[in-house]
């Protein structure tokens, strides 16, 4: 019999928070020109959200668009391929873009959308995540700008989920089943 549920919090409001704040700080000092923040569904949407507000007390105007992404699963294990389940609608022609994730394991879907923005002309392409797993990289790609460097466990909340649930949670965490 399995038991009773509850995450178990690894970084909690407040910190998340205070990251975010100086995220958008060194956001601010890279001196982006015509930004466009590019979230990647749907597990960025609580980071984008609280990112984009961020910006804004670091005094830069970003725009923001939406590309929704899907990494084809053989069970639980991605095979490596990226589909565009929903496209974004600005150009990003000579601007400088911001793609913002939730968190960065094998890199691929992050790899995926940074080639693709890079062929449609963009400026730069910068990567923003709130959490990075290292040593799991599975292709080349670095994040500009990390929350947090995470242990390797299955996380959930802030956004992130489990099949399809917990995103609603204002913290981070590791799902437990307790005894
Ligand atoms: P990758 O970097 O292409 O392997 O994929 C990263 C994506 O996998 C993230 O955007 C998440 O949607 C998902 N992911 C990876 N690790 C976790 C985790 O610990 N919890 C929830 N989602 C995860
Ligand atoms: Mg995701």
């Amino acid at each position: 019999m399995s038991g009773a549920r509850r995450v178990r919090e690894l970084y909690d409001e407040a910190s998340i928070r205070a990251r975010t704040e100086a995220l958008a700080a060194e956001i601010a000092a890279w001196k982006p020109q015509n930004l466009l923040v590019v979230a990647v569904l749907k597990g960025s949407f609580m980071f984008a959200a609280d990112l984009m507000r961020a910006m804004h007390r670091a005094g830069i105007e970003p725009q923001v668009e939406f590309i929704h992404l899907s990494s084809y699963l053989d069970g639980t294990v991605s095979t490596g391929q990226v589909k565009i389940l929903r496209d974004v609608e600005s150009t990003v022609e000579d601007r400088d873009v911001l793609l913002v994730d939730d968190i960065l394991e094998s890199g691929r879907t992050l790899a995926f959308a940074k080639d693709l923005l890079i062929a449609r002309g963009a400026r730069s392409v910068k990567v923003c995540v709130i959490l990075e797993k290292p040593g799991k990289r599975a292709v080349q790609l670095d994040a500009d700008f990390v929350g947090f460097h995470c242990p390797d466990l299955f996380v959930v909340g802030y956004g992130m989920d489990v099949a399809h649930s917990y995103r609603q949670l204002p913290f981070i965490g590791v799902v437990e089943t307790e005894a």
